[in-house]
């Protein structure tokens, strides 16, 4: 990702709203243990994990920590919720080889929001193993994982433009590996249960978000986008630009009949609760 925590932090209001609306609608499912220590892979800037995940959470809660691979982002979340005592954040690739010892079986809840999209094929299983390896048993996970969204078609057919290519010679990596599958639940439910998991629920959420204007949609699309921090200085906003060219395309960013701009995208969301189980034979 773009690891600007300032851009990501002033345009994430969109993902607070779907992290708001999924922790409703599903929170009935997670059953708490006493002092429970609770993780959040791919926290960022911190701000969901900090101001929507922790007020939510039970208040006999020890710690919640943040992690996320980008070492940018982790500084700029210790640095903006100093102040808040519960709240720790670390460095870690959920798919490393390995997690760290201190780490084993160390929390009752997993959570983890537009993060496991990141992670490309060859590594996805590892890090599903990892989440396994950290819950103690009897913890659950819970993850809302992008599944389809035009942005993607975007990056695969700006990465075969002349003028992008050598940029984006690994775009595959960027896609998450849902996005083209014919069935985005089962393959999830088949990672999961391939380390161990128990499901609770596995479904895909239909979600809109409409940009207030040409500017934040461009802000916003920067602040996610992985490959801004490859390019040339020079070239960003050339990129940027084409980049909107493409959403127009895909009648993401229209014109009304009235001159009215609409920024609108629809996409969907793998939401899924899974349980490591109590008693492992
Ligand atoms: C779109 S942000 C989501 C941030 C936050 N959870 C939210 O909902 O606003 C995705 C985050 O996942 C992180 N990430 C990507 N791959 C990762 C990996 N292998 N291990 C840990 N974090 C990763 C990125 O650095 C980025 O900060």
């Amino acid at each position: 990702m773009n690891n600007d925590g300032e851009l990501y932090s002033s345009h994430d209001h969109e993902q607070k709203v779907d992290v708001n609306y999924f922790l409703s609608t599903y929170w009935n499912l997670l059953k708490w243990k006493n002092n429970e220590n609770v993780l959040d892979v791919g926290a960022a800037t911190g701000d969901v994990t900090t101001e929507i995940l922790l007020p939510r959470l039970p208040t006999d809660l020890k710690k919640i920590v943040g992690v996320d691979i980008e070492e940018d982002l982790v500084s700029f979340a210790k640095r903006k919720f100093k102040h808040v005592s519960k709240a720790d954040f670390v460095v870690l690739d959920i798919a490393s080889r390995t997690v760290p010892e201190e780490f084993y079986e160390h929390f009752g809840h997993i959570f983890s929001f537009n993060c496991l999209n990141w992670v490309p094929k060859e590594r996805h299983e590892q890090a599903m193993r990892n989440i396994y390896d950290m819950l103690q048993p009897g913890g659950q996970l819970f993850a809302a994982i992008v599944s389809n969204i035009a942005i993607y078609d975007i990056y695969e057919n700006m990465a075969r433009e002349n003028k992008w290519q050598r940029f984006f010679t690994t775009v595959e990596n960027y896609v998450s590996i849902y996005h083209h599958s014919a069935d985005p639940a089962r393959k999830l439910v088949d990672f999961l249960k391939k380390v161990g998991f128990v499901i609770d629920a596995c479904k895909i959420e239909d979600r809109t978000r409409t940009f207030p204007t040409l500017l934040y949609y461009k802000n916003w699309a920067k602040s996610v986008n992985p490959f801004v921090k490859y390019l040339p200085e020079d070239q960003v906003y050339d990129y940027i630009e084409d980049f909107c060219r493409e959403s127009r395309k895909h009648e993401i960013y229209t014109i009304e009949d009235d001159g009215k701009e609409s920024i609108r995208l629809n996409y969907q969301i793998l939401v899924a609760c899974a349980s490591k189980p109590e008693n492992i034979s």
